[in-house]
């Protein structure tokens, strides 16, 4: 029973990516996003780039990203060189009926948001279970946090009635290493009514890198189903 379901979840994924990847076109500069999802979208830029001899450039968001970019015969290039890009395809965790979106689970999610603030346009790939009617309910917010300030920033955010949750990995003992050299937090807010609200109280914290709430920033979605991809723009 879990195996039929895990592979539609696959499909829908695969669904989601093949039309975000209709929106790049040749000479773009592309922010190329973290996780499952992206992933797929990574691997059929690369199949594009092969059969149609296109020249794309891809500012990847992980070393996961950057890894799969380079298999799938894309270049890299930099923020540093392109501050600004043509388009970023990414995945996301939650997704709310106005676009506003968790994003962490991965642990990419400062890299992810910086390229999506410079990125014209912003396509999320996803599939359907990721919509829920308000971000937060049974899901955490990730919270990127310099490890000098880890146990400053826990405490703050138990006073804002946030449930803060280092977290571990399988990987090695003790916290998990963000590609930046910081820590996460997973943080229970339990239903967010104000995504953008939160997010900049969050920001205001010393110590605090990132926080996984994308409100605002995403212009299309693409949700996989078991049968195709329904799109979802900003209103
Ligand atoms: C990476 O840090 C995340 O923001 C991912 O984009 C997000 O977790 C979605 O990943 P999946 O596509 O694997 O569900």
């Amino acid at each position: 029973m879990k195996a039929k379901s895990s592979s539609w979840i696959e499909k829908a994924k695969k669904k989601a990516a093949s039309e975000a990847v209709k929106h790049v076109k040749d000479g773009y500069i592309v922010g190329l996003g973290s996780g499952s999802t992206a992933a797929y979208a990574i691997k059929e830029m690369g199949r594009k780039i092969l059969q149609k001899k296109w020249q794309i450039l891809g500012v990847p968001t992980s070393y996961q990203a950057m890894q799969l970019a380079t298999e799938n015969g894309i270049k890299i290039t930099t923020l540093q060189e392109y501050p600004q890009l043509d388009l970023t395809i990414d995945g996301a965790d939650q997704i709310d009926e106005k676009l506003n979106l968790i994003k962490g689970m991965g642990g990419a999610l400062t890299r992810e948001k910086i390229v999506a603030s410079v990125s014209k346009q912003v396509v999320i790939v996803a599939d359907e279970s990721k919509l829920v009617k308000t971000l937060g309910m049974n899901h955490s917010v990730p919270i990127e946090v310099l490890p000098f300030a880890t146990s400053a920033v826990t405490l703050r955010i138990r006073k804002t009635k946030g449930k803060p949750c280092l977290r571990e990995t399988s990987g090695k003992v003790g916290p998990l290493v963000t590609d930046n050299g910081n820590f996460i937090l997973d943080v229970d807010f339990g239903p967010i009514d104000a995504p953008r609200r939160l997010d900049s109280q969050l920001k205001y914290i010393p110590g605090v890198v990132e926080t996984g709430i994308f409100a605002g920033m995403a212009d299309i979605v693409y949700l996989g189903t078991k049968y195709n991809a329904q799109k979802l723009r900003k209103r």
